[in-house]
């Protein structure tokens, strides 16, 4: 049984000139996860996230964290538990990194000799170059300058963290950097994540649950991201979650039960080969593979002087969406499957790949 950390009881939010914000919700946000609020813009999902911390009172219902209605509790305690990050890191211009980080620990009473070494492992646990602590924020890159806002909401090791569009402002591939990192960090860390964000991907990529948010600040739908990809609860969730649904959907499907085959291969000193387990060869192409055995694209049987570029690489563990691609973007039709070490280990076929898609889609589903 998971136990709830934060819970919505019938909470809205009016603001004083009528924007009804949010309308009654109500949502259970289980300890130990990460949550993600998305929707467009306007639909109540900052307002939300703040009436966790108080930084928006409801009115109407309530919000209860670990048993107690938050408005019992005086707004600073309930603030120094959580810790908060923002699209703008907002960190204090005029101090160093370090001491922004430091700040929190200080602020608790820690001496500063050990709230600057804390804030050091903390730099260091979010990713960042230690070399960057003396520096001051105008001096980072917008992913650096996150990296420290996340750094000083976990300086206080508050159990809750509220993340209100924290990435959304860094260009895509700081932003993938940063996803992973996060995941990274709470599969070690366990805290009780609340996460915002309007971009679907990001969403179904991070959140161990999704609370869809419409127009008006309705829940439109509060469930797993595999479960709001395959069986969204009506129109504006279906429109929202959007296009490639179906496909997309394949990525909670796991690849393992699909059979891997031999295949030929070409070296670099142009002599032939075979890569992978017994059974028969498929012909017509050979694999390029490198020194190292690593797949360098194809050729086609008796035209070995005409390379053909290669296509994505299926590996360990992958679901059934990337063995698809993989044989989809593949020249010679042939999923080309790779070890952790990036040497290819034989291919899938695609008739093999398209029975397992159909066989997930009638529900005999192989969860990873
Ligand atoms: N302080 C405020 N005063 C009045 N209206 C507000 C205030 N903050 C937000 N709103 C309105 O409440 C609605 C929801 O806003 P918000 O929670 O910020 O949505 P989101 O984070 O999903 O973009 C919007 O219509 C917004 O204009
Ligand atoms: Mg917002």
């Amino acid at each position: 049984m998971t136990e709830t950390a934060i819970r919505f009881e019938g909470a809205g939010k009016t603001y004083p000139g009528g924007t009804a914000a949010v309308e009654a919700l109500d949502l259970e946000i289980p300890r130990g996860s990460l949550t993600v609020f998305v929707g467009p813009s306007g639909c109540g999902k900052t307002t939300s996230l703040r009436m966790i911390n108080r930084m928006v009172e409801p009115t109407s219902g309530r919000v209860v964290v670990d048993g107690r209605d938050v408005s019992s509790v005086p707004a600073h305690e309930l603030r120094r538990s959580m810790g908060y990050v923002m699209q703008q890191s907002g960190l204090m211009p005029h101090r160093t990194v370090v001491d922004n980080v430091a700040t929190v620990p200080r602020l608790t009473g820690v001496p500063k000799r050990r709230a600057r070494e804390r804030a050091r492992e903390l730099l260091a646990t979010v990713g960042l170059d230690v070399q960057l602590a003396e520096r001051y924020p105008a001096q980072l890159s917008g992913g650096q300058q996150q990296r420290v806002g996340v750094a000083r909401a976990l300086a206080a090791d508050p159990p809750v963290l509220l993340m209100d569009e924290p990435f959304s402002a860094v260009d895509p591939v700081v932003r993938q950097d940063l996803q992973r990192e996060l995941l990274d960090l709470q599969q070690r860390l366990h805290r009780t994540i609340v996460f915002v964000t309007h971009d679907i991907d990001e969403a179904v990529l991070l959140g161990n649950r999704v609370a869809v948010f419409a127009t008006g600040g309705r829940l439109a739908q509060y469930a797993s991201p595999e479960e709001l990809l395959r069986a969204p609860a009506d129109d504006f969730v279906a429109d929202f979650v959007g296009r490639d649904r179906g496909f997309r959907s394949l990525t909670f499907d796991s690849a393992r039960d699909i059979p891997v085959h031999p295949v030929a291969v070409v070296r670099p000193d142009g002599s032939p080969g075979v890569i992978g387990p017994g059974g028969d060869v498929p012909g017509g192409w050979s694999l390029r593979v490198d020194d190292d055995g690593a797949p360098r694209g194809w050729v086609r049987t008796g035209a070995e002087d005409d390379p053909v570029v290669g296509g994505t690489l299926h590996r360990p563990g992958g679901s059934l969406r990337s063995a698809l691609d993989a044989a989809l973007s593949s020249p010679s039709g042939l999923a080309v499957v790779v070890d952790e070490a990036g040497r290819a280990v034989g291919v899938m076929d695609p008739a093999e790949i398209v029975a397992a898609v159909e066989d997930a889609r009638l529900g005999g589903r192989a969860h990873r």
